[in-house]
């Protein structure tokens, strides 16, 4: 009984590169969790990868599978979900993430996340952008990600086991 009163699903978030895919696998094995990674849902649903969907089917019809794959979340209890950067574009997203969840949002310095992606083409929304350009995509989603976040977790110099304790004592 007491159990349902408790979010159960452990939900990240947070910009390219923060860390949700390394850190939501790990964290799941930990835990004897499900894991759930909505980019690669949307891709084996659809047979293609993300880039393939951007280029031939545009960004706003990715965001529609994006918000489909959410809605049909809402029936997981005991998984981490790990999410696109982009989830927080629409607020109904969240708010359905949130109704059997706790949304951890990942942190990063610009400098760490073009560190980590530069070498990475397969994100459509980063390819060829500079340092400064990934800073001002970064100023543009800042409030969003800082709105639906319910515990922060910066991510810069840390290991993805240290990331994933931190995770799991603020659970
Ligand atoms: C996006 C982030 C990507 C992927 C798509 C769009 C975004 O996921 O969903 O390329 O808008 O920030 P990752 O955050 O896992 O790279």
């Amino acid at each position: 009984q007491t159990k349902l009163l408790f979010p159960n699903n452990i939900v990240l978030v947070g910009f390219m590169g923060t860390g949700k895919t390394s850190v939501g696998k790990q964290l799941a094995s930990m835990l004897a969790m499900e894991y759930i990674d909505i980019d690669e849902t949307i891709e084996k649903s659809q047979g293609m990868s993300i880039g393939s969907i951007f280029e031939s089917k545009g960004e706003q019809y990715f965001r529609e599978l994006e918000s489909k794959c959410v809605i049909e979340l809402e029936a997981k209890s005991s998984s981490v979900i790990s999410c696109g950067g982009g989830i927080v574009l629409n607020n109904n997203n969240i708010l359905s993430l949130k109704k059997n969840g706790k949304v951890f949002l990942l942190t990063a310095k610009p400098e760490t996340i073009y560190t980590r992606l530069k070498q990475d083409s397969s994100r459509p929304l980063l390819k060829s952008k500079s340092e400064d350009e990934i800073k001002e995509l970064l100023e543009k989603r800042r409030k969003l990600y800082m709105d639906c976040a319910d515990i922060i977790v910066n991510t810069d110099n840390k290991s993805i086991e240290d990331i994933c304790m931190e995770i799991v004592s603020q659970r």
